[in-house]
């Protein structure tokens, strides 16, 4: 008989344990580059930040390497509840508003100090919203970091770039900027990048250099052109439906987390892009080409353009107020 209610009372703690214990949150992290990255370390941070806090009451799984989503299906999987969070480059939201086109402009900041400074303004945090109609809630930028040129024949000033086919992201900006200079733009997702340039589908490309050495591109480009010519950073995003469904702490809770990984994201770009660029030199797969002061002002010459001819999508007010973060 006392084995009995033991029992009983066994089944009925088990039950009812049950019927208290909520189901943790999952936050699926998906993106598209390697994990030895500013935005693969970053998002690896964010897991260990959350589940060393929040213990069992949030699950953060990252998927790498685009292995759940590329980024022209991702914000659309995060509305379906497929994906929590990502963090597309600045350059991926022009479907969604044409404010974050800015990030695009050419020559438009001096280095990523300006592009801090501008992020970090009160205009730069509140273009963290302009995605808030369409869904996504902005949680933060991510640096990665400027871009460089690459090809197979050496791009030295814009003529040399003339009748060359480069790959870009899916951005009307950055497409003119490559027409700016007699380029053949071809927007493609990240994942098929290394092919083309293999299979010589496209002659060049255009990419901060912790994708260019974390993606062996250099291995299958002989030139790379040293231009900081323009930013590759991010938005860190999830959906309204999704972020508001939380628990007002656990809210808090994540979003600290997230901050911390972000401010540790953001150091180690700044240090992976130096030593990145420094490996690829040292490999002697791919010739990193300096250009002078003169033949830079040609690229800017030539590209520069392209900023009037988005003014009014983007604003002109919006590009005066990120010039001044290069002051
Ligand atoms: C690209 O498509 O080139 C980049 O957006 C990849 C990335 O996430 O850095």
């Amino acid at each position: 008989m006392r084995l009995l209610t033991a029992a009983i009372a066994t089944v009925a703690l088990t039950f009812g344990a049950q019927a208290v214990t909520a189901a943790p949150v999952e936050i699926k992290f998906s993106h598209v580059v390697a994990e030895s990255t500013p935005k693969g370390k970053m998002a690896i941070r964010f897991k260990e930040l959350v589940e060393q806090r929040l213990g069992d009451k949030v699950t953060v799984s990252v998927f790498p390497n685009s292995q759940l989503f590329g980024d022209d299906k991702v914000l659309e999987a995060m509305l379906l509840g497929d994906v929590q969070m990502a963090a597309p480059s600045l350059s991926k939201f022009q479907k969604y508003t044409p404010a974050l086109q800015i990030f695009d402009l050419p020559f438009l900041f001096n280095d990523m100090g300006a592009v801090d400074r501008f992020q970090q303004s009160e205009t730069g945090q509140e273009l963290l919203n302009s995605l808030r109609k369409k869904g996504y809630v902005g949680l933060g930028y991510l640096h990665n970091g400027m871009k460089q040129l690459s090809a197979n024949s050496p791009l030295r000033v814009p003529a040399d770039a003339e009748g060359k086919k480069f790959r870009i992201q899916t951005s009307d900006v950055l497409a003119a900027q490559f027409e700016a200079v007699g380029g053949v733009p071809l927007k493609k997702p990240f994942s098929e990048v290394f092919t083309l340039m293999q299979t010589k589908a496209i002659d060049g490309s255009e990419n901060p250099w912790t994708n260019i050495y974390s993606k062996k591109f250099h291995e299958v480009q002989s030139y790379i052109t040293e231009t900081d010519h323009g930013v590759l950073d991010y938005m860190v995003v999830t959906s309204a439906e999704f972020w508001n469904g939380l628990d007002d702490d656990l809210r808090a809770e994540v979003k600290k987390a997230l901050d911390e990984a972000i401010a540790y994201g953001n150091e180690e770009a700044a240090k992976l892009a130096a030593e990145d660029r420094q490996k690829i030199i040292d490999s002697g797969r791919s010739e990193v080409l300096q250009i002078t002061e003169a033949e830079r002002e040609l690229w800017v010459e030539a590209m520069k353009p392209v900023w009037k001819q988005f003014s009014s999508d983007i604003g002109q007010d919006l590009i005066n107020e990120a010039l001044k973060a290069n002051a």
